[in-house]
């Protein structure tokens, strides 16, 4: 069989249906406005292609930005980061000695790993619940047991891969835990205003302001060119973060901090937001009608109420892996296999993460009736009438 690393690269090629990485939909990107905020930026001030300090009016649109999800901050606790991304590598250098633990759920966004591989830790795992999330009493189990994780890592809401969201009661009880045994938690909100039904509950930063350290991104909600997160944490901890940024790259890329800031300023975001939410849900509802209509009922799936990813599990037997290279081959159809998230023990071998924002509603459709096939094929039965 071929090497994960071939079929991903496999996966890319023109032509297929990938359902395997987690883009926004380029079409929808606000690039009109984003073209006549950058223009106006650029006339108005030779400093927004200077060297400069972090740009003082971003992390005040970002403060009124995390009010909308139930955090109160200042700008003192605003860092300003070349995405989420950043802020994880950060924070890891900070926080994380070498060797030392880290708690993560097992099946997790690979980039936590990549952020932290250098201190060659000793990565901790909890499962989690597909309705629910993390598995907070296994958690809760191991920091009894003596355990002291650096940190422990948290998606509360689009949870990537898993696609779901923390429950009230378990972020209740990780904010709890935080301040029990002095354990940072590093939330990451990169999908939170993402929503496709009622307003999620707040964050686990809304919850707990002194062991939380939280995650945006501009990423998903305006577009990942523009490489623009932030991180909310304590003051002094602000401080020492600065340093370390300085010797990565040396300055935040000021022109699009301010191109975000006068794009917020203009008050552009709320309805882009709608827009977004409305079209995601469309997709997210489209991919799970395909999945009713053409997946084997022996497929289970979640029911993501926000982010860009479903979670489906093939039956005992099925490895997909396999499976993958096998509907890139005779379907040309991809996706990502569950492994490649596997933090710990020996996870998500029949599982599959299908990323529904990347595609329009009839390639989604067309898309899993082909994964279908595949995965039919796989199981030697025979195409459901219709499906052939
Ligand atoms: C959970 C999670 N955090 C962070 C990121 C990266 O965010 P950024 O583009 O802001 O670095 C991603 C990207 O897919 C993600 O899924």
């Amino acid at each position: 069989m071929a090497s994960l690393r071939e079929i991903m690269d496999l996966a890319s090629r023109p032509g297929i249906l990938s359902f395997a990485i987690g883009l926004p939909a380029a079409e929808l990107f606000p690039r009109e406005a984003l073209a006549e905020q950058a223009a106006r930026v650029l006339r108005e001030s030779a400093s927004s292609l200077q060297y400069g300090l972090p740009y003082g009016p971003l992390k005040t649109q970002i403060v009124q930005l995390m009010a909308l999800r139930g955090v109160r901050c200042t700008e003192e606790q605003i860092f300003l980061t070349s995405g989420a991304q950043q802020g994880m590598d950060l924070l890891s250098r900070l926080l994380l000695p070498p060797g030392g633990q880290v708690l993560f759920e097992r099946a997790i966004y690979d980039g936590i790993r990549l952020a932290t591989r250098f201190q060659q830790p000793e990565i901790l795992t909890v499962a989690a619940d597909l309705a629910t999330g993390m598995d907070v009493d296994a958690a809760e189990t191991l920091l009894a047991g003596g355990a002291r994780p650096a940190f422990l890592y948290a998606i509360t809401d689009g949870h990537n891969p898993l696609g779901v969201s923390l429950s009230r009661e378990k972020r209740r009880r990780l904010a709890g835990m935080a301040r029990r045994y002095r354990m940072p938690i590093l939330e990451d909100d990169a999908y939170g205003f993402l929503y496709y039904g009622e307003t999620p509950a707040p964050p686990l930063r809304a919850l707990e302001d002194e062991w939380v350290l939280y995650l945006g991104s501009f990423s998903k909600i305006l577009a990942p060119a523009l490489r623009a997160g932030w991180v909310v944490v304590p003051p002094p901890l602000a401080a020492r973060l600065s340093p370390l940024k300085h010797g990565v790259d040396l300055d935040t890329p000021s022109l699009g901090h301010r191109v975000i800031a006068a794009y917020l300023e203009a008050g552009l975001l709320p309805a882009h937001l709608a827009m977004l939410r409305d079209e995601y849900r469309r997709r997210r509802d489209t991919m799970l009608a395909a999945l009713r209509d053409h997946f084997p009922p022996e497929v289970l799936w979640n029911h993501p109420m926000s982010g860009m990813y479903v979670w489906a599990e093939l039956p005992p037997g099925l490895d997909a892996a396999r499976l993958l290279q096998a509907a890139v081959e005779t379907e040309s159809v991809a996706f990502s296999p569950g492994v490649i998230f596997c933090a710990g023990d020996p996870c998500g071998d029949r599982c599959l993460r299908l990323s529904f924002t990347s595609l329009p509603p009839e390639q989604i459709e067309e898309g899993i009736r082909r994964l279908g096939r595949a995965i039919r094929a796989a199981m030697g039965a025979a195409p459901v009438s219709g499906d052939a």
